[in-house]
Order: C-alpha cells, then structure tokens, then sequence
C-alpha cells in the first residue's frame, strides 16, 4: 500500500516539470514543505512493519531526494533567467510615466531671468521675513508711509520689528549693504501683503526687482534696458511708454506701459480700450537709499525696477484669475507645456 503510494508520487513527480520561480515555489509546497505530500508520507513510517522498514525507509528517502533535486533545479534555472534577462521582455511596451509640467510662473521667472542674464544680471535672493529697516527706512519711506500701515503688512506679532516683506525692493538694500558697487543683479522672490483675495488681487504673489549701480548710469540705460526686456519677453513689435510716478526710493521714478498684447494697442478689454497695459515701477535710486547704503550718491548712481511676475504671465498667457496660480488645479496647469 504505502510502497505503490511512493512508486505513484515518484511517478507523478518526473512529470510535472516546474519551469519558473513560481511552479518551483507551488511544488515545494505541494511535496516538502512540512504540510505536504512527502513529510505526510514519512509520517506513516511509525505504522510500517519491521520487516518492510529498510525497504520502504529507502524508497522514501530515494523520493524525497528525487523531490528535492526537482525543486533545486527548477529554482536555479528561473533564477538563472533572471539574472540573464531572459525572464524579461524588453520588447513589451513600457509603463508610460507621465512628465508634468513647470508651473507658469516658473516658465515667466526663468525668462525674465534669462533676458537680464544676457544683459549681464546675476541673481541674488533675500528673506522673505524682513525687518522695518530693510522693508521700509532705508528705503527712504517716511514714518507715516501708508504702505506701512497694517492694512498693507502683515506683521509679525511676536516680533514687532518683523513683517513678511511686501516686495522684493528690500533685497536691493541687503545687496548694497554687503557689495561694492558697481553691480548688475535681480532678485526675484515671493512678497505678501495683507489683502483680500480676488480676482485681481492676491495675499502672496511674486516680483523681480532689477538693480543697476555704476558710476555715469543714466536713465537713457534705464530706458534702452526697459525697452530692451519689452521686446525680449513680448516680441520685437512691442512699444513702451514710460508715465512720472511716485516711489519713495527713486527719483524721478516712472511706470512702464507696454503697448497690449492682446490686441497690439487697437483696444480691447485687457487693455480697458486704452492700448496700453501697466507692467513695472522704475526710477533712479534714491540718494537718500544709496547713502543709507554707505555708497557715495556723488560718485555713484543707478536704476531699479520692480515688476510683478503674475501680471507679465497673465498678460503673456491671457489668464482671467490670479487665484489660477495658486489652486494647483492640473486642468489650469497642464495647459503649460513650454519651457523647461
Ligand atoms: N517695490 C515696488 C512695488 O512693490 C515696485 C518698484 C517700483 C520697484 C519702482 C523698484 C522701483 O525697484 O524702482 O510696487
């Protein structure tokens, strides 16, 4: 009985040929492992009478052995597969990993870095927690600017002194602070201010401030350098236009228009049938600031600009809601394949 049961498996073995990692797993289990066929077999040993033993003691070790070298083998082969690629397709198609996209106020800072790059600007970036003297005083702001006021700032409650800075002018003060003139830079960075969140206006948004100070800078640089970054970033037919404005730490200080993008200044209601779309503050730098600064206003002068990063992508991509920018909705983002 128990002798034709070995001489079955015995049989049934050199049959079934496990040819993968798999099969050879499946019939280690089946036939050795502890719950399975051979073990069970070898169990049923205790009840064999004396004078069969030897015999049936031998036709079981003779099987496991066999069983044994069944599974070795088929485990060493599959693993040999592997290792020479031959278990693996390469012909079949790969899974497909969708690339995403660069945001697009990235795609806008890049270029706009790009365009002051050539005219020889490095880039240099400050804290966006500021303190009063590099937000405000050495920025020539009188005591009661309303730009203090803390309906502009966020401040910091547990650090009077300290406020989230609310544009990228306060970097300018870091560099002249540190550095000799003469020096090209940008500093592009995030600043905040302390509104409500509209269509058109954003608690946080982005700003690229531009600083040009040597001896003999004139505003005719500050000019061609405008005129030259309009036609860079919106195309050679672009015409700007240069109005008197205010700042405290320019003089003259001036805002830019560019002619529309949208309808190439006939009018429309991007450009409020105006023709002409606001990009930028600029001006000179203010003695005041250079001396605050520790450089001679006498030997040296400059200019800065200011511009908002979202309003050169929402005039560039024609986006109707600032709030775009920041949900991270993908139907938005994905529109914006170019750049890098
Ligand atoms: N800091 C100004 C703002 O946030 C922008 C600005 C205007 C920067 C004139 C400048 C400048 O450097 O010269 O509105």
């Amino acid at each position: 009985m128990l002798q034709e049961e070995i001489a079955g498996i015995a049989a049934e073995i050199e049959n079934i040929k496990p040819k993968d990692a798999e099969s050879a797993e499946k019939f280690r289990q089946n036939y050795l492992s502890k719950k399975g066929i051979i073990p069970a077999l070898f169990d049923r040993f205790k009840d064999v009478q004396p004078e069969d033993r030897k015999e049936i003691g031998r036709l079981l070790n003779i099987l496991k052995q066999r069983a044994e070298a069944i599974w070795k083998e088929a485990k060493e082969l599959s693993e040999n597969q592997v290792a020479q690629g031959e278990a693996i397709d390469f012909s079949a198609p790969g899974i497909p990993f969708p690339s995403g996209n660069r945001h697009p106020l990235s795609i806008v800072a890049d270029e706009i870095r790009e365009v002051f790059n050539r005219l020889g600007f490095t880039v240099a970036e400050g804290p966006e927690i500021e303190d009063d003297w590099h937000n405000f005083s050495a920025l020539n702001f009188p005591e009661e600017h309303p730009a203090r006021d803390m309906q502009d700032t966020f401040f910091i409650d547990q650090a009077p002194e300290m406020a989230l800075r609310t544009h990228t002018s306060s970097v300018q003060i870091r560099m002249m602070e540190r550095n000799k003139p003469p020096f090209r830079m940008i500093m592009p960075g995030r600043v905040y201010r302390n509104e409500a969140v509209s269509a058109r206006a954003h608690c946080f948004f982005h700003q690229v401030e531009a600083l040009y100070i040597d001896e003999n800078v004139s505003f005719a640089d500050l000019k061609q350098t405008l005129l030259h970054f309009a036609r860079e970033m919106f195309g050679t037919e672009t015409k700007i236009r240069l109005r008197p404005s205010y700042f405290p730490f320019t003089e003259p200080s001036a805002e830019m228009d560019i002619s529309c993008t949208v309808c190439s200044g006939k009018g429309c209601n991007i450009c409020k049938y105006s023709g002409w779309v606001e990009i930028l503050g600029c001006g000179m730098v203010h003695p005041n600031v250079l001396k605050n600064c520790n450089i001679d206003p006498e030997k040296f002068t400059g200019f800065a600009l200011g511009m908002g990063i979202e309003r050169i992508a929402i005039l560039k991509y024609q986006v109707k809601d600032l709030r775009f920018f920041s949900q991270n909705d993908l139907r938005f983002l994905k529109q914006f394949s170019i750049g890098k």
